[in-house]
């Protein structure tokens, strides 16, 4: 029986690939550069379906030069703003992400980042790899602790809600802003905002677990940020384009934010320059997902639904626009 035919536009990891071999046709991508939109399109003749990444960029025009043989995009990744996915349902194309699998490794990050801006470790590391540290003084390098801070959550789905649950053991208050307020036994005391304006006016640290949509693009602006109490921390773990980088900067800059956190940028890897020169910027090169555990996880989450697929199932994590 011939089995479906993939093009998979990335390396993955050896486990991932050792079962795409056994189960499908697969071309996979061993020297695991980015692959150009006129070469997608014509490494796309005779597949049946794709596995993509975040870093493959699948707008509505590429997706309209895709061959009709492409049947479904199994995305290696919960988020989805890679893809139009309005663009491959109009193609009949199915597209399916992999949720859960990486919510505590992001979580862990969010907590590194947090604690990394709050104690500031980014210049801290500065010191030390510059061999500007002279001495340990009662005054050196004050931070701040994050017991008893008020700590923001934007979008309170599996991810939030892990940072939440990990931010109470550090003695933080959680606060929460999301498009439906939780249930009081998913809740665990969290406070819930109305408005994305009323949390900020209440986050001494705001962490930001929303997907990019149109609605939330830019949600962090330079009206938005000024909601912040004086001294607030921001940090981002969810998609770049929700924080203007501009306002964000300018924020640092004055003073208005204490210091931020971020693992996601605006046009990655590309990042604005002017990151890399701020020592309270502890920054982080998309890492949330990046362990061995979870990689593997994600990829055999895309095979599950890829599997499913084929076998004329509907794919668990199939998402529509
Ligand atoms: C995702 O899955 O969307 C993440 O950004 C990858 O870490």
């Amino acid at each position: 029986m011939s089995r479906p035919s993939l093009l998979v536009t990335r390396k993955l990891p050896n486990a991932v690939e050792a079962r795409l071999a056994r189960d499908y046709d697969a071309e996979t991508n061993a020297i695991d550069t980015i692959l150009k939109p006129d070469d997608l399109v014509a490494r796309a003749k005779g597949k049946d379906g794709f596995l993509v990444t975040p870093a493959d960029r699948l707008d509505a025009d590429l997706i309209g030069r895709l061959p009709s043989s492409i049947r479904i995009m199994a995305s290696f990744s919960v988020g989805y703003d890679h893809i139009d996915v309005k663009a491959a349902e109009a193609r009949g194309i199915a597209v399916t992400n992999t949720p859960d699998v990486l919510t505590d490794a992001t979580a862990d990050i969010a907590l590194l980042l947090i604690l990394g801006a709050a104690r500031g470790a980014a210049a801290g590391m500065a010191a030390i790899r510059e061999d500007r540290w002279k001495n340990w003084a009662p005054t050196g390098m004050l931070s701040t602790d994050v017991r008893g801070k008020r700590l923001g959550i934007i979008g309170m789905g599996r991810i939030g809600q892990a940072v939440a649950h990990r931010a109470r053991a550090f003695g933080m208050e959680v606060h929460y802003h999301n498009r439906a307020r939780l249930d009081a036994g998913t809740e665990h005391g969290a406070v819930f905002h109305a408005t994305a304006e009323d949390l900020f006016a209440a986050s001494d640290i705001l962490s930001i677990h929303c997907a990019s949509t149109p609605e939330t693009r830019r949600l962090v602006n330079a009206k938005t940020i000024a909601l912040l109490p004086k001294g607030a921390i921001v940090v981002n773990t969810a998609r770049g384009d929700i924080v203007d980088d501009e306002a964000l900067i300018s924020a640092l800059q004055a003073g208005h934010l204490r210091a931020i956190g971020l693992d996601v940028y605006a046009n990655e890897p590309n990042i604005d320059p002017r990151y890399r020169t701020l020592e309270n910027a502890f920054l982080l090169p998309h890492l949330g997902s990046a362990t061995v555990e979870t990689r593997n996880a994600m990829g055999f989450r895309a095979l599950d639904n890829l599997d499913d697929f084929f076998a004329g199932r509907e794919p668990r994590d199939r998402v529509r626009s």
